[in-house]
């Protein structure tokens, strides 16, 4: 491990100096994180970040539905509802835990085209191009949602629902229209021009004469109904072969990009099994790779075990867990990728020893600098571009999904005449070794774009099992902020003891090891900066982050904690 670590040094120690320099990371102002909205119920209960899908979810518990059933249901809504994020066009990971004990993921991430290489986002030069694995067609990644959501739904829905009755809320609201709120269609820092540069999208997402729409306007999507309809009708081959798909691959063929009709044709969702950690006697069941966000999650917890958290002051807890998280990241960039391409240590990573060896290596009062371990990156300010939703039901069943578009709207392009929006997944590749994605992240030959791979995401839809039953489901959006929003929701609880509304509003801190910096969410207590600045760690302010949307199962009754910090997320349950 340290043999490695001083490898990293000497390959990226000047990259590192210039991308310190260059770091543009602001502090994006002071918002303050208000109080999640919270509600009780007793026999279902969805948390999503819009609330007319998440009310669909719950009168597909009240009509007898599973926690999948309400998943899928809610799955396609947010597709219209919040088109930002929710997809048909992207992709994700769902994490299932079953009433008879058993735990199940479905993988449904994009796939890069069958003709992608590993020079694809370079520029002539050979460096990486963010123009192309961000801006361009050639960011598109196969996508994942409509198998995900069916193959959740074939195999773990109650029966009782065809998937055509799932889709049906959804085909409603996009030919009906949704009234649109501030949150909406363009949160700050959104840039609207990500959509208006796409002739298709504009003529969707705003006015006839070019303007923007207005909260209280009314948004309606008839060609995404008409897509909604045809795979409600045909099922998942209606999107993945036939006219859906044709257009899809025109689309993308159109401006720039290599997607087939072959590509989607191909594409397949996979069930696998989810990674498990124990923490303080608590199971920990989420997402294994392509999500590094199960395998980190885990690692830091195993890490964190060997503290006293309870007992810790405020700032030696968040100090420790800074800690935990810089060598969680750092052995996301070198070790993990598309687990069908390449050997993921994960028994090795997620092991109790493993953790141990790390925790040595941990000074109790001197951070580790990241600068001594390897290069800079940037993590672009954009984020609230994912969607996490959590459901649990009378019968002991529990989904946490979490998918994506990658950025907000995803590449901003429609596919003509389909109304769906296209993602740009394949920015999560290493577009080259030591070059940062979007989020700062760098990776190795093991994230390397290639056919039919999987690029690593930090995703990390989680459920946390008390004597076998579900007792936090949780996850965030947030880029490679995911996962150590997640670390904090469940440390929040079991160390600190804290109720799930109180959990999930405390402000969070965030170090992926590259930059050396703790982004740390306004809220916390002036003395309790000024103490990890003491202890070496460089702090700085951010605007608040993620959204973790979660559900706690106590005695007795379900509690739902709508984030928040995005505006808008609802717990709703009956
Ligand atoms: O899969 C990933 O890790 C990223 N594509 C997720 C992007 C994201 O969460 C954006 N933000 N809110």
């Amino acid at each position: 491990m340290l043999n490695c670590r001083r490898r990293l040094f000497g390959r990226f120690a000047s990259l590192a100096l210039i991308g310190l320099l260059a770091l543009p990371v602001a502090a994006l102002g002071q918002e303050q994180i208000g109080h999640a909205q919270q509600a009780i119920a007793h026999d279902g209960m969805v948390v999503a970040q819009e609330g007319t899908a998440a009310r669909i979810g719950v009168d597909i518990l009240q009509r007898g539905g599973n926690a999948v059933d309400a998943a899928v249901a809610v799955g396609f809504a947010l597709a219209v509802s919040y088109p930002r994020a929710g997809n048909l066009g992207g992709g994700g990971f769902m994490v299932i835990h079953l009433a008879d004990g058993r735990n199940t993921a479905i993988d449904y991430r994009e796939t890069a085209p069958q003709a992608i290489t590993d020079k694809s986002f370079l520029d002539a030069n050979g460096n990486a191009d963010p123009q192309k694995s961000r801006n361009s067609a050639l960011a598109i990644g196969v996508p994942g949602t409509v198998a995900g959501l069916a193959l959740a739904e074939e195999k773990y829905g109650s029966g009782r629902f065809t998937l055509a009755d799932l889709i049906a809320p959804a085909v409603a609201l996009a030919r009906d229209g949704i009234v649109l709120t501030g949150q909406t269609l363009a949160p700050a820092p959104f840039d609207p021009s990500r959509l208006r540069r796409w002739p298709s999208s504009a003529k969707i997402f705003f006015k006839p004469d070019g303007s923007a729409f207005a909260p209280g306007d009314r948004l309606i999507q008839a060609d995404l109904a008409n897509s909604l309809d045809v795979i409600a009708k045909g099922g998942p081959q209606a999107f993945y072969q036939g006219p859906i798909a044709q257009r899809i691959a025109a689309a993308v063929q159109a401006a720039g990009g290599i997607m087939t009709a072959d590509d989607l044709k191909i594409y397949r969702a996979i069930e696998r099994t989810p990674v498990h950690g124990t923490y303080r006697g608590y199971d920990i069941v989420s997402m294994p790779p392509p999500s590094s966000g199960g395998i980190e999650l885990i690692e830091m917890l195993n890490i964190l075990e060997g503290y006293d958290l309870a007992h810790d002051d405020q700032a030696q807890e968040l100090f420790l867990m800074i800690e935990a998280m810089k060598r969680a990241y750092a052995d996301r960039a070198l070790y993990l990728g598309d687990p069908d391409e390449v050997q993921n240590p994960v028994t090795r990573l997620t092991s109790k020893d493993y953790a141990a060896k790390w925790r040595a290596t941990i000074d109790p009062v001197r951070a580790t600098p990241a600068s001594a371990i390897h290069a800079g990156g940037i993590i672009e300010p954009e984020g609230r571009n994912t969607t996490h939703f959590s459901v649990v039901d009378r019968f002991g069943n529990a989904v946490a999904n979490t998918y994506t578009l990658n950025f907000i709207y995803g590449l901003g392009m429609v596919a003509d005449g389909t109304g769906i929006l296209l993602n740009n997944e394949l920015d999560d590749f290493a577009a080259k070794p030591d070059s940062p994605n979007a989020f700062g992240l760098t990776g190795y030959k093991a994230n390397a774009p290639g056919p039919g791979k999987r690029p690593l995401s930090s995703m990390t839809p989680t459920i946390v099992l008390k004597d076998g039953k579900p007792f936090i489901v949780t996850g965030s959006p947030g880029g490679s902020r995911i996962t150590t929003a997640v670390l904090q929701v469940i440390v929040n609880v079991i160390d600190r003891g804290m109720d799930i509304a109180d959990a999930v509003s405390a402000p969070r801190v965030h170090d992926q090891w590259v930059p050396d910096q703790v982004f740390a969410e306004p809220g916390l207590p002036e003395n309790v900066l000024t103490a990890l600045r003491a202890r070496g760690d460089k702090i700085v302010p951010q605007r608040p982050f993620t959204s973790a949307n979660s559900i706690m199962i106590t005695p007795g009754a379900f509690v739902g904690a709508a984030d928040p910090r995005e505006g808008g997320a609802l717990a709703v349950g009956y």
